[in-house]
């Protein structure tokens, strides 16, 4: 087959790094204007300056001279496979309910567990391909998915089986979140629950390879610091990576725990403590931030995005998708909420929503930058400059989005 040839692109921007981007590295995006790309059999094969060197145009050529480049979102952090949807407590919300009260009274993710355990297969995947069609649709061309509203065996698996069959299709990074919360049946039994997810569910996801990712959510009313260590130890010594839910609402120590452990990244970090950010820019540890679930849940703590760069952490973004505290999937709005209320800035947007996510979910040598022998995954927005993208909201400036090398939309 032909090569694709993107030619005459107004900016390629690369976002290439051998390693997480920190500090002052996260505002480089490695531009190249007026550039050519060569992709092969999905993947990058070159990418040069445009030098007009076509006698005649050659077949699968797209001149791109309104167009500018970006490698695909990397959504590192979803809660993607759930049934219906939660607006009645969105309600309770503005009236001031906290996101805790409502899990307390057996609402929150028990109320999603509820309808994801009646759900059957065929509903719960045709709605996750749904979104993930419009997720591409929007530019993200990877993503992380959780586990955590089946909280049983049977209904884990299930959901972890949609992912297995979903990434026939999509590229899918399946995580395993049975700490997610208590389950109604083990609300007086906690310790069995956990007992039953160490040993029980963790072996046979590790046997049948269905998650490369173990999460806790570690917060009050979940999962305390030692029950989150106590998993997720087990987790690493079966070979899992592991990621937690850190610090979201109150401060645990679970940023420390994300460090000690060498997760590979801690994820919220609204009440990180300065020890706790010292500790993740030690390890490397990539700190993913979700600023739509603060703008969701109506909270005015957001994570010290700031204080984080300057440390020296490496920060990704990615939408937390999830019915509860953050239903949306458009990377492109979550970028526009970090810039505004993390004071990121459209630069750092991007490289924290593509390459540093990329290494959140430890698959930066195959995705998260536009250069040779990367994955194909490139979309093509048509704007004045890439500081118009998080500038404007609510739109979907993707216009062209490729994905293994295929043109997967054009408008
Ligand atoms: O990342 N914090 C815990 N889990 C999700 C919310 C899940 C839900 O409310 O259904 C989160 O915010
Ligand atoms: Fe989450």
């Amino acid at each position: 087959m032909n090569p694709l040839i993107l030619y005459n692109i107004k900016e390629v921007l690369t976002c290439k790094s051998k390693s997480p981007k920190i500090k002052g590295s996260l505002q480089d995006l490695g531009i190249i204007k007026n550039a050519t790309i060569y992709i092969k059999d999905g993947k990058i094969l070159d990418i040069n300056k445009y030098d007009s060197f076509f006698k005649e145009k050659p077949p699968n050529a797209i001149d791109c001279s309104d167009y500018i480049a970006l490698p695909g979102f990397i959504d590192c952090h979803t809660h993607l496979v759930f049934a219906g949807s939660r607006e009645k407590e969105f309600v309770q919300k503005v009236k001031g309910k906290s996101y805790l009260e409502i899990l307390a009274s057996g609402g929150g993710i028990l109320n999603t567990v509820e309808s994801t355990r009646k759900a059957s297969f065929s509903d719960l995947y045709s709605k996750a391909r749904s979104t993930l069609e419009k997720m591409l649709s929007y530019g993200t061309t990877t993503v992380e998915a959780k586990t955590g509203y089946g909280l049983d065996i049977i209904n884990e698996l299930k959901c972890l089986y949609i992912m297995e069959f979903l990434r026939k299709d999509f590229d899918i990074v399946p995580t395993y979140l049975g700490a997610h919360t208590i389950p109604k049946e083990f609300k007086e039994n906690k310790d069995y629950y956990i007992y039953n997810l160490i040993y029980s569910l963790l072996s046979i996801i590790k046997q049948n390879n269905l998650a490369e990712f173990c999460d806790v959510f570690c917060e009050e009313n979940a999962f305390s610091l030692s029950e989150s260590e106590y998993i997720l130890l087990r987790a690493k010594e079966l070979g899992l990576k592991l990621k937690i839910h850190a610090e979201q609402i109150n401060y645990s120590g679970s940023a420390e725990l994300a460090a000690k452990l060498g997760a590979v990244s801690a994820d919220h970090l609204e009440n990180i403590s300065e020890k706790g950010i010292e500790a993740l820019a030690g390890k490397k540890v990539i700190g993913v931030l979700l600023p739509a679930v603060n703008f969701h849940l109506m909270s005015n703590k957001y994570a010290p995005a700031r204080l984080m760069v300057e440390k020296g952490v490496p920060i990704a973004l990615a939408s937390d998708y999830n019915p509860g505290s953050s239903p949306i999937f458009n990377m492109q709005l979550v970028m526009a909420m970090a810039c505004r209320f993390l004071k990121l800035t459209p630069a750092e947007a991007i490289n924290a929503a593509t390459i540093n996510a990329a290494f959140a979910i430890d698959k930066a040598d195959e995705i998260g930058s536009i250069e040779t022998d990367k994955k194909a995954d490139i979309v093509l927005y048509e704007v004045p400059s890439y500081d118009y993208i998080p500038y404007s909201f609510g739109d979907n400036l993707a216009k062209i989005v490729i994905k293994n090398g295929k043109i997967i939309k054009s408008s």
